[in-house]
């Protein structure tokens, strides 16, 4: 009977199942689509977890039946960081997850900083703390919620409540714990410390493991939920972004990853801890056993796309969408976009900022405003690797994936931005990739997440830089100029 490892990412968009087989070959996958983001105001966003539940098991149960049967060796998990998932002490959910774009808790964080110190925030968790993190969105409901915050027995991550409902384990690993802002990244534990500075009761938070490490088999109920054999072992997985790392590859220095989601992340392996002082970019623990990883952070890239598609091109197809961008000039005729429909990380970090189109005039086309968007978002992807570059970091390439590295047109926008090369993968998988690469490692199949990437990940094309890359430094500058233009009309319009 072929041998099997099953990869279940827990997306913005979607759940997405993936069998690999001993070879890392993708025998199956599907993802199955959640329910939109609830944005009852601006710059919130709610999903529920039963809805990841749901969406995962019917993933899970479709590749199962797509791969004709075989024996599933291990299931590894991963999923979009930093949400908030609440459970009672009947382990039911108390309230609809805070997702990572949500940027409500500013006044959270603000006290926070005030009660522990920037300094001691810093020392307990190599991050400063960020309305997007998990912490101050528990806080948020502390304050706000006071009836659902007595409710409160555990607290988990989006992926890691899908590992309770295969289960039964209250467990996390490294990667996703990191962007809790708990969670001790030097030292690889929670942060008792701060748990303690801030009152927060240390028993609702999970086990945490290495990545590559067992967290419980599946149970008699997730496998009737889900057609798994029960006792199959469940290993940790990673945070999204450490998982398609993962899956890119991205486990010694010099190789860079750029993954357009909803967010952007820029994604930098660190054989040792270094952190931005001024936090702009993220200092997290690997999915690589003893490793840590930095990187930056743009809340709404494919995000900027999307919501373009949705309310200004009839959701048209996003392939007909570049092919219109590649029909305005480079520089869109002076049009820049500001992709901040979400606030921003890095490196503004700035809860309260919002998008914009600067440069409209009556001779702009939709075109324009369609090849604005995309270079907009690179630019902001510029300033997530010059940072990722100042800490120390080499890069030689850029491996691109998620919807930028579908794009002949933006992997060409991305070297000319960055000035480059762009390195694509023959598997593009991200994230649900990485996580069956680490099922395969927990599970012994290879001796480790290096390993596995070793043997699987493999370059397929290379974009060198265009000529227009010189006239993008000029324009990244002006963009660079924009947001410190508009920084105090950000805070007028918050107060509005
Ligand atoms: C990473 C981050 C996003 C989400 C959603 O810090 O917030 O990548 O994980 O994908």
């Amino acid at each position: 009977m072929s041998a099997y490892w099953l990869g279940v990412d827990i997306g913005t968009g979607g759940s997405r199942a993936l069998l690999v087989d001993e070879l890392g070959k993708i025998r199956a996958a599907r993802t199955v689509e959640h329910d939109g983001m609830r944005m009852e105001k601006p710059l919130w966003a709610e999903q529920h977890p039963d809805n990841w539940w749901a969406a995962a098991r019917q993933a899970i149960r479709e590749v199962l039946a797509e791969s004709g049967g075989g024996d599933v060796k291990g299931v590894a998990l991963s999923g979009q960081m930093h949400g908030l998932v609440i459970l009672d002490a009947a382990g039911a959910v108390i309230r609809p997850s805070l997702i990572w774009c949500d940027q409500r808790s500013q006044a959270q964080v603000d006290a926070i900083n005030q009660k522990a110190g920037r300094q001691k925030i810093l020392d307990c968790i190599a991050n400063p703390v960020l309305t997007g993190f998990t912490l101050p969105k528990l806080l948020w409901v502390r304050d706000n919620e006071p009836a659902n915050y007595e409710k409160v027995r555990r607290l988990l991550l989006p992926k890691d409540y899908i590992r309770y409902k295969l289960t039964g384990e209250f467990a996390t690993e490294v990667s996703d714990a990191s962007g809790t802002a708990l969670f001790d990244v030097v030292n690889r534990r929670w942060s008792l410390e701060l748990a303690g500075i801030l009152g927060i009761d240390p028993a609702i938070l999970p086990t945490v493991v290495e990545s590559q490490e067992q967290t419980g088999v599946i149970s008699q109920a997730a496998a009737e939920a889900t057609g798994l054999r029960v006792g199959t072992p469940v290993f940790g997985g990673g945070g999204d972004q450490a998982a398609s790392a993962i899956g890119n590859g991205i486990v010694e220095p010099g190789i860079v990853s750029d993954t357009i989601g909803t967010s952007g992340v820029v994604f930098a392996h660190m054989d040792n801890v270094a952190y931005d002082p001024a936090g702009r970019v993220h200092t997290f623990c690997h999915a690589v056993k003893n490793k840590w990883h930095v990187m930056g952070v743009t809340q709404g890239a494919g995000l900027s796309l999307q919501w373009f598609r949705n309310q200004l091109a009839s959701n048209a197809s996003y392939d007909s969408i570049t092919a219109a961008a590649a029909e305005s000039p480079a520089g869109a005729k002076g049009l820049f976009w500001l992709p901040y429909l979400m606030g921003e990380r890095t490196p503004h970090l700035d809860s309260q900022c919002r998008a914009a189109w600067i440069g409209l005039t009556a001779a702009h086309t939709r075109n324009d405003m369609a090849r604005a968007i995309l270079e907009g978002v690179c630019y902001s992807q510029k300033d997530c690797l010059d940072i990722v570059q100042s800490l120390g970091c080499a890069v030689e390439s850029v491996r691109l994936s998620g919807g930028g590295a579908r794009s002949a047109f933006w992997k060409q926008l991305f070297a000319g931005v960055f000035n480059k090369r762009i390195v694509v993968l023959e598997t593009q998988e991200g994230s649900a990739y990485g996580a069956a690469l680490l099922a395969m490692a927990g599970s012994g199949h290879f001796a480790g997440a290096v390993q596995a990437c070793r043997a699987t990940v493999r370059e397929v094309e290379t974009v060198q830089p265009p000529a227009e890359a010189a006239f993008y430094q000029r324009a990244h500058a002006v963009y660079r100029s924009l947001y410190p233009a508009l920084r105090e009309a950000y805070k007028a319009i918050d107060v509005l």
